[in-house]
């Protein structure tokens, strides 16, 4: 279970790959007076990367992340200390810009943003959507807490059960075992219900009177709900202290004997439920996101979704294209063998045994996925619907053009754009969906030799 690193490992290969460079974005600033000119010529540096130049969420790197930046023409945040379907608060955009969404891509800028430049960009991120002009934001009105005691914690344990909190964060709060588990948001991406053991990863913070507001807020744009009308306030306090009473230790402060006991009941879990595992391995590492195609607006293409072919365009290496991961006979894995996908993704060995290059598929990485990790991903990918789509062989330079742009690249130092778009119809076979026939290719990342600055 070393997610962290190979998730770490996966994404720094993309970034390496899909950095955009921070001039691009610097383009003259606009109307809106002096604090309107600082807020754009920030967004466009920091946050439109991600973000896109327009706010629609589509920024170059925002493809390969799981969640998806926040696309805030519509006006849906999650994170607020408003009425569900409300606009948020300066204060809410201000504290989510500052101190990041723990565990996504949203980091805690506060460390680079700050005072009149902060208010700068939050001011800026509101123009993107017409609401801010003509709604107000309806704030909660927060009631006085209750203490965290046994009963309290007892009384939110009757909550949980009482609102069916289990039916999507299971009975211990671990979402294992639940009777819902696919859920998607407002944009179409695959999302997961919150662990409630790992408070650490709640993105609106883990107090709990930052929980008692998600009860209250809801977390607009996906599944879970607001609970105003269905609980009184009391119960909403109740279970906020309850659901913060299920905190597990976490494992940078178990001693060593406690470390034992949790990896191996982790394995435990991974064997009895390797469907269950391998599908949260394989969303966490995020390989739909390469194996997949994407639209102009950077959604993906119904189904295509595990189906590969996002060509790589990596010169002078040659053209790459995701592959077919689904269990599909003829185009998919259908008829491999567990051992040929694990050699595949873990020694980047093809089922003819054609070498892959170490990027962009980051496999030496995976190689350190253990056994068992492996074998769950495999039986997930197992259970992918068939989806008839053939990928091309790799395009690869002529002995000459490889060799003249390694000489380009190594003692001219020059350096060459990487970009990454999705497979033209021509290239492969039936393209699963028409969407995919009629949409031209577009290209989604560049990269520049500039690119340094915003490396973080
Ligand atoms: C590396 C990518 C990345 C960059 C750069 C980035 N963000 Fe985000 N941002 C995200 C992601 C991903 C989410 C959505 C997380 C989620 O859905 O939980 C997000 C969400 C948000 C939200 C919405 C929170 C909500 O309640 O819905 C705001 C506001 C935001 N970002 C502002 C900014 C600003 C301002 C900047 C620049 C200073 C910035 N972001 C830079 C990735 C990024
Ligand atoms: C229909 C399914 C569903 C139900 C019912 C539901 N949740 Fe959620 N919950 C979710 C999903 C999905 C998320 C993750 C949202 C996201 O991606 O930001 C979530 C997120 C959360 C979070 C974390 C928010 C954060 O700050 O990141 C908490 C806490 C939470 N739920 C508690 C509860 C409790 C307690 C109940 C019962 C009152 C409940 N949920 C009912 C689906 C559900
Ligand atoms: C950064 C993008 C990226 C990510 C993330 C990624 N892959 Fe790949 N994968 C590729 C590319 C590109 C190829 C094709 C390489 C080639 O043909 O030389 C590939 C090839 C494969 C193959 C070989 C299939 C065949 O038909 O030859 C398998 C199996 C595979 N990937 C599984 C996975 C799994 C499982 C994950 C997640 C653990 C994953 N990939 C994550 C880019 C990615």
């Amino acid at each position: 279970m070393r997610i962290p690193a190979v998730r770490q490992a996966s994404m720094l290969a993309l970034f390496s790959l899909l950095l955009p460079c921070a001039r691009l974005y610097s383009s003259p600033p606009g109307p809106g007076g002096l604090s309107g000119e600082l807020g754009k010529s920030i967004y466009e540096a920091r946050c439109a990367p991600c973000h896109g130049l327009s706010g629609e969420g589509n920024g170059p790197n925002a493809g390969l992340l799981n969640p998806r930046p926040r696309n805030f023409t519509s006006g849906v945040f999650k994170f607020r200390s408003t009425e569900s379907g409300s606009l948020p608060t300066d204060e809410d955009l201000t504290a989510t810009v500052k101190n990041g969404l723990q565990g996504t891509a949203m980091s805690d800028w506060g460390k680079f943003i700050r005072g009149d430049s902060l208010k700068a960009v939050v001011a800026y991120v509101k123009t993107f959507s017409p609401k801010f002009q003509t709604d107000a934001p309806r704030p909660i009105r927060v009631t006085s807490s209750t203490p965290m005691t046994a009963a309290s914690i007892a009384a939110g344990k009757k909550v949980y059960e009482k609102l069916q909190c289990a039916d999507c964060h299971g009975t211990d709060g671990t979402g294992k075992g639940v009777v819902a588990a696919d859920f998607k948001d407002d944009w179409n991406f695959d999302i997961d219900a919150a662990d409630l053991t790992q408070p650490w990863t709640f993105r609106g913070g883990s107090t709990p009177r930052d929980i008692y507001l998600r009860f209250k807020a809801g977390v607009d744009g996906t599944p879970m709900p607001s609970y105003v009308g269905t609980a009184s306030d009391k119960e909403m306090w109740d279970l906020a202290n309850y659901v913060a009473s299920l905190a597990r230790k976490p494992v940078w402060k178990m001693s060593a004997d406690q470390l034992k006991d949790f990896y191996a009941k982790l394995d435990n879990d991974a064997k009895a439920n390797p469907v269950q595992h391998g599908r949260y391995l394989v969303r966490t590492i995020g390989c739909g996101g390469c194996h997949s195609m994407y639209n102009d607006s950077l959604g993906i293409i119904e189904g295509t979704q595990y189906a590969g072919g996002l060509t790589f365009e990596l010169y002078p290496f040659g053209n790459y294209t995701t592959r077919n991961l689904t269990s599909d006979k003829e185009t998919g894995l259908g008829n491999w063998t567990d051992q040929e996908i694990k050699r595949a993704f873990t020694q980047g060995i093809s089922r003819e045994g054609r070498k892959f290059l170490p990027f962009p598929m980051p496999w030496a990485s995976f190689a350190s996925l253990k056994e068992a990790d492996q074998d769950a991903i495999v039986a997930f990918l197992r259970t992918l619907p068939a989806i008839h789509h053939k990928i091309p062989d790799p395009e690869k330079p002529n002995i000459f053009a490889y060799l003249w742009g390694k000489f380009k690249m190594l003692i001219l130092k020059q350096q060459f754009p990487a970009s990454v778009r999705s497979m033209k119809p021509s290239e492969g076979e039936a393209a699963p969906v028409s969407e995919a026939v009629g949409s031209p290719p577009k290209p989604i990342a560049l990269r520049s030799p500039e690119g340094k600055e915003l490396e973080r």
